[in-house]
């Protein structure tokens, strides 16, 4: 059976204006990555990971080239449409945990799909059961300054999971932690990927979190290139 391309790369530049001159960040991208499949970007800081999920996530729009998402022009669709992709289609972890701090883990597990239109009860609901994938179900009604670095992120990936998403993008998910935490966070993802056949897309600069992905490019001089694994 054919492989079905989760999200493709066109040509894809991206370019930043800094007032007199033009920063060229990526250049004639091109990338199929299939649905369900684990993915490491690499590259050295600076060189445009954060910029590439952006595009490839549709927060950020490309200088030429496009994204397709599920077979849609993510520069075609329109606002609503992209805002109901970011909630339902795609998942978000970050380096900085980004979780509200005056809610509860379970809380911030909750929240989008609160946004996405579900009852509070309902969401708290499938929050608690995710935190219990996450092995932090002792742990839901803690504020996440209450929280270890390592727990939070985990709070950060269950969030990212509860509406179910297509994809997750995580930009530099680990870089915050250990080197035990970072194999749990990075399990994670994968282990949520061959359950449930989520796409994970991974900016890293940890080999180890890379090798653990099925598979891995680097960017380089504005062009990426796939690494032998
Ligand atoms: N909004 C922006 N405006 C101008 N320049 C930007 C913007 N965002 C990123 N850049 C520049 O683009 C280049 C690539 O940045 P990007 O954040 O994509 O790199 P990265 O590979 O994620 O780096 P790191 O590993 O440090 O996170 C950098 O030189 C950065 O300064
Ligand atoms: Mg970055």
């Amino acid at each position: 059976m054919e492989e079905e391309v989760a999200m493709s790369a066109v040509r894809l530049c991206k370019s930043y204006d800094e007032g007199s001159s033009t920063l060229e960040v990526l250049s004639g991208i091109d990338l199929d990555i299939s649905q369900g499949s684990t993915v490491a970007i690499m590259g050295s800081s600076g060189s445009g990971k954060s910029s590439l999920l952006q595009l490839l996530a549709g927060l950020a729009l490309p200088t030429s080239g496009k994204v397709m998402f599920g077979g849609q022009d993510l520069a075609k669709m329109r606002d609503s449409e992209l805002s109901m992709l970011r909630n339902q289609e795609v998942g978000f972890v970050y380096q900085f945990h980004h979780l509200l701090p005056e809610f509860t883990a379970a809380e911030n597990v909750a929240m989008p799909a609160m946004i996405g239109g579900a009852s509070y009860k309902e969401s708290l609901h499938l929050a608690s059961s995710l935190l219990g994938q996450v092995d932090l179900e002792a742990r839901s009604n803690h504020l996440p300054s209450q929280l270890s670095g390592g727990e939070r992120q985990r709070v950060a990936v269950a969030r990212a999971l509860i509406n179910n998403p297509r994809c997750v993008f995580a930009d530099e998910p680990t870089g915050n932690l250990d080197v035990k935490n970072a194999l749990i966070v990075s399990d994670l993802l994968t282990t949520f990927s061959e359950k449930s056949g989520i796409t994970v897309v991974v900016a890293t600069h940890d080999p180890v979190v890379a090798s653990h992905m099925s598979l891995c490019y680097e960017i380089s001089e504005r062009r990426l290139r796939l690494l032998a694994k």
